[in-house]
């Protein structure tokens, strides 16, 4: 029993679907509170069919509170994350805040569950896009190590908040009808065009969404010498990220290797239907627990055998954010 529990932007893309996991899993708790900002506070939110009233988030609010999802973004988590720590609350932050903090454990159940137990408080929940990739890639990692990653991420509008979704749908419509479009909350259109991760830039040319998942990975696989390269690239997809994954591993690996380990791996699904050209979809993927994994293929550019290509896709809101933040409360 996680005894009194509180939501952290509630109304959110994610805080909604923190809800809907906590419901359909069947969260055990006494009390739940749901915080949000001064816009928000004072409207009615539905939660296992009874009505609450969304509360401003406070200093004091987590008074009381034994556990705290907070998806509200790194400037809140960074400021009010550490005061709930303070009062006792175990706080699972779904911000990058804390992620690299060599103190604070980040943690996907499938991969490393065991580094929950290190907590002082704050527990990191990963990027989404390296939620989604590491749950197919760590249980072949440890059969077979694996040497270097070369990702290329087709990512949802889910990512970047509730407000880009409605961006995307309001200048597809907008689009179909000949009207002028004016992006409010993504840099660029997004509706029937793709752009370069909108995260900022880093002087090595990369962006912090590929930056993090490479250190995030490595910070979880407890391993620094993978090499992984990322390009990131958001997609006018509403919710599910897609990935094509190239591996090279230490020895050579079969493609029937690959799949009979994914096949039992957890969290993990296989559609690889090569006959009727059936593949991992955003579409499918949407509102399942599970990442998609197909496309398994020998890679013909690793003459040794040690290379293998695959495309993922899984639900960049539920696996990526929500579903592996409750499952790590589970682990508590
Ligand atoms: P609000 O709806 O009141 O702005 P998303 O990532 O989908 O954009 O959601 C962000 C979440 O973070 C929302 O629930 C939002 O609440 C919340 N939030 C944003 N700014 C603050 C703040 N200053 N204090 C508390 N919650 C905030």
């Amino acid at each position: 029993m996680s005894g009194h529990v509180a939501v952290v932007g509630a109304t959110g893309a994610v805080g909604q679907e923190f809800m809907r996991v906590l419901e359909q899993r069947n969260f055990p708790f006494e009390k739940i509170t749901f915080l949000a900002s001064s816009r928000s506070a004072g409207k009615p939110i539905t939660f296992k069919g009874k009505t609450y009233t969304v509360q401003e988030l406070k200093e004091d609010s987590f008074k009381g509170v034994d556990l705290a999802l907070f998806s509200a973004g790194g400037s809140i988590s960074k400021k009010f994350a550490p005061i709930a720590a303070q009062s006792g609350t175990v706080v699972v932050d779904n911000s990058s805040a804390f992620r690299m903090d060599p103190g604070t454990p980040l943690v996907v159940p499938e991969v490393n569950p065991q580094d929950v137990h290190t907590h002082k408080g704050i527990i990191a929940n990963p990027n989404c896009s390296t939620i989604i990739m590491v749950v197919p890639v760590w249980p072949l990692h440890k059969v077979n190590p694996i040497k270097r990653l070369v990702i290329s991420t087709y990512q949802a509008a889910s990512g970047a908040g509730y407000q880009a979704m409605v961006e995307l749908q309001e200048q597809a419509r907008d689009f179909l009808d000949g009207k002028k479009i004016a992006p409010k909350v993504l840099p660029h259109q997004i509706a029937f065009n793709l752009f370069s991760h909108n995260s900022k830039i880093g002087e090595n040319g990369y962006n912090e969404e590929e930056t993090k998942m490479v250190k995030e990975t490595h910070k979880m696989f407890h391993c620094n010498t993978i090499g992984i390269t990322a390009t990131c690239v958001r997609v006018p997809v509403l919710r599910a990220h897609s990935e094509s994954i190239n591996i090279q591993f230490s020895r050579p690996i079969t493609e029937n290797e690959v799949r009979d380990i994914l096949r039992s791996a957890p969290g993990v699904k296989l559609v690889d239907d090569r006959e009727k050209n059936y593949f991992p979809m955003p579409l499918e993927s949407s509102d399942q627990d599970d990442v998609l994994v197909g496309r398994i293929r020998r890679d013909i550019s690793q003459p040794d055998g040690c290379g293998i290509d695959m495309f993922i896709s899984g639900d960049q809101l539920r696996k990526g954010a929500a579903l592996n933040a409750v499952q790590i409360a589970e682990l508590l």
